[in-house]
């Protein structure tokens, strides 16, 4: 039992999560907290995390006991490199490579010709000119731990210095007077991130594998019974109408080496595409067991109907996720969920989960209630029938037993 999770003075931006944006990442203390406590119990081998996103709940763990094996999947490339970054680290002579990248931007006096579909509507001239100097630099360092740390810190210097807002993780294109008051302060303020950010990364951990690839098919793959711990964040709803991971994601892969990034293949054909590809996105089958449409149907009930397709979709593979971790799952599943509204209709994912998870032998042992800090989606967010309709303000976390 842990008394307080609200952890309200933790500044994500003291340790190393806060060093890379990404989208509904979950609070770190509150996820060490949990795992140090599950794990001070003894006979935790393995630790996995189906939807890692930017890698805290495996970082967190791998902090408390760096021989716990760590696994996770992610679809979108730009969680897996966060991740695997976080994780791999950089090594002691790291100071050696980012001599060699600061000598080489003062060389480089035009970077290679470098483009993209729609490059010149998300990026001003004299940006494009700036981050092609500094992709012409970064591909020439030649150990891979460094190059990959470059790539993770130029992500944010790529969004903040685009044409997209910064107050939506849409892409939604800045007024033409936004976009003509940015100014080109790319290259000092990317050595500057990396400055400050590299010595958070000298702690490494080797016992980890990260999968890049759709969750749904990947956990076939796993035997039962072959993780002690499940600990995740899923997404609560489909990726179009809640957070679009993959949109927020597309501008930083599209400046990266994609010798650097784990593809599949598909990952970069147009802007939407890992977003339709997610879980619950436009690509994905629906087909409910009448067990899992009898827990969503009092909802499907009150919601008109040419939503219900989207809530289908996101529940055929939600459950079907849902079901495997139980059956990959040894001991315990943490998971930390949010209730989601479609039609001014608050579906209470935490009660249609816990059901779920009891009709597949888990218990519920504990769960935490806190308030979402720092919420980039507006309290009151789109209208339906011209009211605005509440969006997710508070988060629970519950501890399940096998
Ligand atoms: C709530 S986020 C996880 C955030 C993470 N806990 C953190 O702290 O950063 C959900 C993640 O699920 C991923 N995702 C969505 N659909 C997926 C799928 N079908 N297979 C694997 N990952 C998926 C998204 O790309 C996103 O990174």
């Amino acid at each position: 039992m842990i008394e307080d999770i609200s952890f309200k003075n933790y500044k994500k931006k003291s340790d190393i999560h806060g060093t890379s944006l990404y989208p509904a990442v979950m609070v770190a203390p509150v996820q060490k907290a949990i795992l140090s406590n599950l794990i001070s119990q003894g006979g935790i081998k393995t630790v996995f995390d189906p939807f890692h996103g930017s890698g805290t709940a495996l970082y967190e763990c791998g902090e408390i006991d760096i021989n716990i094996h760590l696994i996770g999947c992610d679809i979108n490339p730009l969680a897996n490199l966060i991740t695997k970054v976080k994780l791999q680290g950089i090594d002691k002579d790291f100071e050696r490579d980012f001599d060699q990248l600061k000598k080489l931007l003062t060389q480089i006096k035009q970077g290679e010709t470098y483009e993209f579909t729609n490059i010149k509507k998300w990026f001003k001239e004299d940006i494009i000119e700036s981050l092609r100097i500094l992709r012409t630099a970064i591909i020439q360092i030649q150990k891979d731990k460094s190059r990959l740390f470059f790539w993770y810190i130029l992500c944010d210097i790529i969004r903040k210095y685009s044409n997209t807002r910064s107050s939506t993780y849409k892409l939604h294109i800045r007024t033409d007077d936004a976009i003509n008051r940015i100014e080109n302060s790319v290259i000092p303020d990317f050595l500057a991130a990396v400055t400050k950010s590299y010595p958070k990364f000298y702690n490494t951990f080797k016992n980890f594998t990260l999968f890049k690839c759709d969750i749904v098919d990947q956990m076939k793959q796993f035997e039962d019974n072959c993780f002690d711990i499940t600990i995740t964040s899923p997404p609560y709803g489909d990726n179009g109408t809640t957070v679009p991971y993959g949109q927020f994601s597309m501008l930083a892969l599209l400046w990266i080496d994609n010798k650097d990034l784990e593809l599949e293949g598909w990952e970069l054909e147009n802007y939407s595409i890992i977003d339709s590809k997610s879980i619950g996105g436009c690509q994905s089958s629906q087909n409910l067991s009448e067990y899992g449409l009898s827990l969503i149907q009092p909802y499907l009930d009150k919601i008109c109907e040419s939503k219900h397709k989207k809530v289908i979709r996101f529940f055929s593979d939600y459950f079907n996720v849902l079901e495997e971790i139980c059956r990959v799952t040894n001991k315990y599943i943490v998971l930390t969920l949010g209730n989601r509204t479609v039609d001014r209709v608050k579906i209470n994912l935490n009660h249609i989960t816990k059901c779920f998870l009891e009709n597949n032998n888990f218990y519920l042992v504990e769960v935490y209630e806190r308030d979402i800090p720092n919420k980039r989606t507006p309290k009151k967010t789109s209208k339906v029938h011209n009211k605005p309709v509440e969006s997710m303000n508070s988060e629970f976390v519950s501890i399940y037993r096998k």
